[in-house]
């Protein structure tokens, strides 16, 4: 988590930096800090709370300079106050540093420091690296070297860490270093950039190159050199970043997320494109798997966390019906601590939005230590489960901003039917024919979610009367089943509501006695084999006196005398119905937060992008 800037050109810093924390704050956001080099030494501001908080304390006070670094966090160790919030500098104000992760030896290095009489002024294990850069930087073999005196202050930490780093007698210099977690390098024209994520700088350029493990980078006006630990110089490519600046703004909405939601036609459109031939074959030679391996699988896991589990469950039901293979999905915080029986016949889908999450990353690192073909369905080209696994599959949603994930979800969902579908045709458990139906039924899903989403002013008009609601529940089965998961976490994370999902059969097990007069449970029922059961269940739960809140299809009167309240989606196949009927459930949280004068992007206590285990 925390998201990071550092910049040096010939533009005013402040400004460049506040903008790329801007769209990092998703990261982090529970205090944010700048430093800026001018010509008399390093000016720090740092303020506890959002990034508003910070921009309120600079607004009209000068801090000129043309080399800066900032930082946006979500607090590990010690609270979020304006004392922890970074940069941090060392006792002299010389050297100021910004960290993402965490230092996991600090304590013990925090000990030297003092003994060696260095004055901490932060609960931070951040602060440590200021203080060993002011001792290396004055002394020693990496006198006067900043790049050499982080290379070898990174040789002694433990634990992940990005750090940006910039010196008062270094006006021409940032400098950066990279273990475990994201940093991207921005190449400009007589000025470049590094950040946790290209939003960071692409207001200003295009052209990106990604940061290896154990790397350090020296960002100057004229050029950027990367080198290893031990110095020595690392060539790597560069990338161009096509993503749209716009998405990345919020363009007239209130909230990023009400339009990713909007933006779900074009986004599902998007990760469908382009993937078949002239013969109405699917392609996906992302997978990189030889059409004799993918013969060979015999299982198959599927590994993430929050909303990319639930698309997860969604891949278990389209792999194990298109491809009769067997599939697990397992919460990836799970995956290698119960030592699963992976091997060389498996194949792991690691899916993550960011393509950063801890847990999701070492989950891939340890199927790949098993031996696994490790794929990973990512949005986020050159991430590291991108870069960590055996082959990628791109999602091309766009950039996500808002915490809660929506088109990031909708096209995981989609990716996963296209994996579904090209290991069925290669392995022949669905003929040609067949895989082009389902891509034709796949095809339609854009202008669904189109009309779906113009229909959408009852579902807020329904998440205001429930407004109040402290619980409810939410209920499924089969593919209905993980959309009731997503339902209620939604819910939780952006409205502060109890909410649970349950797989509607179960709850005669136990959940229904939750239910009290007016409890409310949304129930995700589409016309579908399983309907008349879903329906009982409506039943069982409104005569415990259960406000029943159905989602249904156009055209379906099944389950209109059991429902008090009634959202209606188009009409597909019934494996696709997560795709419409995920819209509504978004509408509804957003709303309800909305409607209790919440932070819609920025829900309380989360962070987008989760880089810690
Ligand atoms: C966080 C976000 C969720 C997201 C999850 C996994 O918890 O708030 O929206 O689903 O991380 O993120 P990933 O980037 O791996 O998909």
């Amino acid at each position: 988590m925390c998201g990071i800037v550092g910049y040096v050109g010939d533009k005013q810093a402040l400004e460049v930096v506040l903008d790329g924390l801007r769209r990092l704050e998703y990261r982090g956001y529970d205090s944010a800090g700048v430093s800026v080099l001018d010509g008399s030494g390093l000016q720090v501001e740092r303020k506890a709370g959002k990034l508003a908080n910070l921009e309120e304390l600079v607004s009209g006070r000068a801090m000129p300079g043309t080399l800066g670094i900032g930082h946006t966090r979500w607090a590990t160790h010690g609270p979020p106050t304006d004392a922890n919030a970074h940069p941090h500098v060392d006792c002299a104000g010389a050297v100021a540093v910004v960290h993402n992760g965490t230092i996991e030896n600090y304590e013990v290095l925090v000990a030297g420091l003092e003994q060696r009489g260095h004055q901490r002024r932060s609960e931070t294990d951040t602060e440590v690296v200021a203080h060993l850069l002011e001792e290396r930087y004055a002394d020693g073999p990496t006198q006067g070297d900043l790049p050499a005196s982080l290379r070898s202050i990174c040789k002694d930490l433990e634990g992940s860490f990005v750090l940006v780093v910039s010196h008062r007698d270094e006006p021409d210099l940032v400098v950066a270093a990279r273990r475990n977690l994201p940093l991207v390098i921005g190449l400009g024209d007589g000025e470049n950039f590094v950040g946790s994520d290209v939003t960071a700088f692409i207001a200003h350029t295009r052209e990106a190159r990604a940061v290896e493990q154990d790397q350090v980078v020296e960002v100057r006006r004229a050029g950027v050199t990367v080198t290893d630990l031990e110095g020595t110089v690392v060539d790597g490519d560069s990338y161009h970043v096509d993503w749209d600046t716009d998405a990345a703004e919020k363009g007239g909405y209130e909230f990023f997320m009400l339009k990713e939601i909007e933006e779900q036609p074009a986004a599902v459109r998007e990760t469908l494109g382009g993937r078949l031939d002239a013969d109405g074959l699917l392609h996906l030679d992302e997978l990189a798997m030889s059409d004799e391996d993918v013969r060979g699988i015999e299982q198959v896991f599927i590994v993430a966390c929050g909303s990319a589990y639930h698309s997860g469950l969604i891949g278990k039901y389209a792999i194990e019906r298109w491809c009769r293979l067997p599939v697990q999905v397992e919460m990836a915080s799970e995956f290698r601590y119960r030592d699963p029986v992976v091997g060389r016949n498996t194949l792991v889908i690691a899916v993550s939005q960011s393509g950063e999450t801890a847990d999701t990353l070492e989950a891939v690192r340890h199927a790949r230590s098993q031996r696994a073909w490790v794929l990973a369905v990512t949005n986020t080209v050159g991430s590291t489960i991108s870069r960590e696994s055996d082959a990628a599959l791109y999602t091309r949603g766009g950039p996500e901003v808002a915490v809660a994930s929506t088109k990031a979800v909708m096209t995981q969902i989609t990716a996963m039917y296209l994996v579904g579908l090209y290991l069925a045709q290669l392995r022949g458990t669905r003929d040609p024919d067949e895989v082009r139906a389902h891509m034709a039924d796949l095809s339609t899903i854009p202008d669904l979610l189109t009309e779906l989403l113009g229909r959408m002013e009852p579902v807020r008009e329904l998440a205001r009367s429930l407004k109040d609601e402290e619980r409810v529940l939410f209920l499924g089965r089969h593919v209905g089943y993980p959309m009731a998961l997503e339902g209620a976490l939604k819910l939780k994370e952006l409205a502060y509501v109890s909410a649970e999902g349950f797989p509607a059969g179960e709850i005669k097990h136990g959940p229904i006695a939750l239910i009290e007069q007016g409890t409310p449970v949304v129930v995700i029922a589409p016309r579908h084999a399983l309907q008349a059961k879903l329906i009982n269940n409506v039943q069982e739960v409104r005569a415990r006196g259960a406000r029943t809140i159905v989602i249904t299809t156009d055209g379906d009167a099944s389950v209109l005398p059991y429902a008090d309240d009634v959202i209606s989606i188009p009409d597909t196949k019934s494996l696709l119905t997560p795709l419409l009927t995920i819209v509504p459930l978004q509408v509804l949280s957003a709303e309800i937060a909305r409607a209790r004068g919440l932070d819609v992007d920025q829900p309380r206590n989360l962070a987008k992008s989760v880089t810690v285990e």
